[in-house]
């Protein structure tokens, strides 16, 4: 059983050069015997060929050359195979999909073969066969929001700096090794199918509008299009007073549409395929229509006219709330469904999976499916703000797919978020996906070997809304973690050994954990625990003053001794009017509602009575105990998967888990704590007993505001 501390040196007392020598000698030994160090930088993409194929391809360009050469390189099918790759058009292929059959891959697009090509290596590499298949993407953009700031930093990222930006006087130098690490990016992210990239944070700095800054997007822009990655930025709504010398910003000025207009000419004179813009306005203090008296409407149609005749996107947040509404989650759905049918067709809503924030677990936000004239795109979050961020191991694929999968009923049953806004009901011109992307510049890329699991499920389900998160985790762990060198396809045995031992333990860990994380951080309900505004750790107490209440966990629990819970009902907030019938009664009724939303939707006492037969208090006691059993339990399994892995990764999961079963206990003895004083009652006594202190976390938590 690994340590992770084994390699520290212990230097003092000796001598300057001897200690230099004994330095230099350590590196050498290290770095000679760690050549093939497994760091996580190839992702999932580390197939290499096994035989030769021979090539056939109708067509010439850059994104064509890729695909062969990707075939070249990791052809695991029978030696001297022939592939075929034509751009045809067929009307059973949709946007960039593909068709595979036993001759090879043909498609409307380069693209689509580039597609059809990953598709056929993945098959290879999982073991799957695959004789003849059409696949079409699920949505026309399939993006990832890089929330990356000019100066390098990354809000809400935990896997270091941004790989596009950084500051300094290099800030806007494009390096070879720049181009290199761009292009990996784009590779990963097109095998997964994602074709777009919004290069900048949500709460956008103005300066990416100008000309310098343009400069560095081309060069982006130059590295990813072989790749069929568009680009798009985020823009701040008062860039034209901001940076444009106006004296306003509003969208109905015709000085603002003339510096709209000219501004997307400029961007694309020099970014030809630019995909559009992302826009965060009169939301949590950013500039926007509301401003200067004008609707969401008039602010998304104005930047979508300037974009229109190039073929441009808005991707429109409906990320709104003022903290002078009685409940922050009915607010986006207030402001958004009487604008139904006033945007351009070229203005995709962009809504969040939950009505507050990527918690742990939310309903849906009942704008999917409210909105029948207007195209409507989600917004999941990949990067782990709410859900242990790189320390914690939780495979985001259930939660997507949860979501996906949540009936809507807005057109009878069936109608779920996935179906509300694919096209598959309302007439919709563009449809759309976004992820908040995980990536920095760790050599791992997202901080957590796991965690490059939910940047692949991102692109898997963008792709196609209907896969199981199985059959990602699936996928994922054989593309990731296959025996490669000599000695692991030894350690592994055959290959229902290592299925056995370690695919079949791993994918029930991952496809377990997000279930895990919200027993142990916010089970039934609960939302919004968390402390200050780094939104790691538990924080129920964290209600300062100064802060506006709904930004603090008491707004979101309402524990009192009476009971706890935000009442949502119709004699509360009447949020569960929001969603169409059979749901709004359904969530209307404790007795019907499901209880992992009890507490999102009702104030209940703590001995209401829970379908196990227990109180809610224990009932509550025992979610968060289960929860840090659950971590305990991955610790094992992890630990008996070593023989399976490369000890670099192994050690690096390992200790990863060590400190999230740590945090698991924290949470765990928090919450509990904290909520007991309301309820007043024992904590089960055949659970773990509390080990931290109450007034000492709230203590600590405190010192950091
Ligand atoms: C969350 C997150 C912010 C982010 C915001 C958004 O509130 O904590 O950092 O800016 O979402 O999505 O706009």
């Amino acid at each position: 059983m690994r340590n992770a501390g084994l390699n520290v040196l212990y230097l003092s007392g000796i001598n300057n050069n001897v200690m230099k020598v004994s330095v230099y000698l350590f590196l050498f030994v290290f770095t000679g015997l760690n050549l093939h160090a497994e760091d996580g930088h190839d992702l999932w993409l580390r197939n290499k060929s096994s035989g030769h194929v021979n090539v056939e391809c109708s067509g010439n360009s850059p994104t064509l050359s890729i695909a062969i050469q990707e075939l070249q390189q990791g052809w695991q099918g029978a030696d001297n195979a022939k592939v075929v790759l034509i751009v045809k058009k067929d009307k059973s292929i949709k946007y960039d999909g593909f068709k595979i059959s036993r001759d090879g891959i043909q498609a409307n697009t380069d693209l689509g073969i580039l597609y059809g090509v990953y598709e056929l290596l993945r098959h290879q590499q999982t073991g799957e066969s695959v004789e003849v298949m059409i696949s079409n993407p699920s949505y026309e953009v399939r993006v990832l929001n890089h929330w990356d700031n000019p100066d390098g930093t990354i809000e809400r990222g935990y896997a270091g700096h941004s790989i596009f930006w950084r500051k300094g006087d290099s800030s806007l130098v494009v390096t070879e090794s720049d181009k290199l690490l761009w292009q990996q990016y784009a590779r990963a992210n097109a095998s997964v199918g994602i074709n777009g990239s919004v290069l900048n944070n949500v709460n956008a700095s103005p300066l990416m509008l100008t000309k310098e800054y343009l400069e560095k997007v081309k060069a982006i822009a130059e590295v990813l299009r072989p790749y069929g990655i568009k680009t798009y930025l985020s823009v701040k709504f008062s860039s034209p007073s901001l940076t444009g010398g106006l004296k306003t910003s509003d969208p109905l000025d015709p000085e603002v549409i003339k510096w709209w207009k000219n501004k997307v000419k400029e961007i694309y004179s020099i970014i030809p395929d630019f995909g559009g813009f992302l826009v965060k306005a009169s939301s949590e203090g950013q500039p926007g229509p509301q401003d200067y008296g004008r609707s969401h409407a008039d602010g998304a149609n104005m930047l979508a006219d300037a974009l229109k005749p190039f073929g441009g996107i808005v991707m429109w947040r409906a990320f709104v709330y003022s903290p002078n509404d009685k409940d922050r989650a009915r607010q986006a759905y207030i402001e958004f469904v009487p604008l139904d049918g006033q945007f351009h067709d070229n203005v995709i809503i962009q809504v969040k999976n939950g009505p507050v924030d990527f918690q742990p677990r939310e309903p849906f936000s009942p704008l999917f499916g409210a909105m029948k004239k207007t195209s409507v795109m989600a917004e999941l979050q990949i990067t782990q703000e709410y859900l242990g961020q790189s320390v914690h191991l939780v495979f985001l694929a259930t939660m997507w797919e949860e979501c996906l999968q949540s009936d809507t009923y807005q057109e009878g049953t069936g109608s779920t978020v996935a179906r509300c806004t694919d096209g598959s009901i309302y007439p919709q011109k563009h449809t759309a996906i976004a992820g908040v992307a995980n990536t920095g510049l760790d050599t791992n890329w997202c901080g957590h070997h796991f965690a490059q699991a939910n940047w692949y499920a991102f692109g898997r389900l963008a792709w196609n809304n209907g896969l199981t998160s199985e059959k990602i985790a699936d996928e994922w762990i054989k593309l990731t973690f296959s025996p490669v060198t000599p000695q692991q396809k030894e350690t592994a045995g055959s290959s229902s050994d290592w299925a056995e031992h370690f695919l079949i333990p791993v994918k029930q860990m991952m496809l377990q954990s997000r279930e895990a994380a919200i027993n142990y951080m916010m089970p039934l309900g609960f939302h919004h625990l968390f402390a200050a505004n780094e939104h790691y750790g538990p924080g129920p107490w964290w209600a300062p003053k100064r802060v506006r209440q709904d930004w603090t966990p008491p707004y979101y629990h309402r524990a009192d001794t009476t009971g706890v819970g935000f009442d949502r009902t119709r004699s509360g907030s009447d949020a569960v009017s929001q969603y169409h019938e059979p749901l709004g009664s359904q969530f209307n009724d404790p007795q019907t509602c499901p209880e992992e939303y009890l507490l999102w939707f009702h104030h209940l006492p703590w001995d209401y009575k829970m379908k196990s037969g227990r109180t809610l208090w224990d009932e509550i006691c025992y979610h968060y105990d289960t929860g840090l059993q659950q971590v305990r339990g991955f610790q094992k399994t992890w630990d008996k998967v070593e023989p399976f892995v490369d000890p670099e990764r192994f050690t690096h999961v390992q200790s990863k888990l060590r400190s999230q079963c740590i945090n698991a206990q924290v949470w765990k003895d928090a919450c509990l704590l904290y909520f007991q004083q309301f309820s007043r009652k024992p904590i089960p006594y055949d659970i773990e007993r509390p080990v931290y202190d109450l007034d000492e976390m709230i203590k600590t938590d405190m010192r950091r505001l």
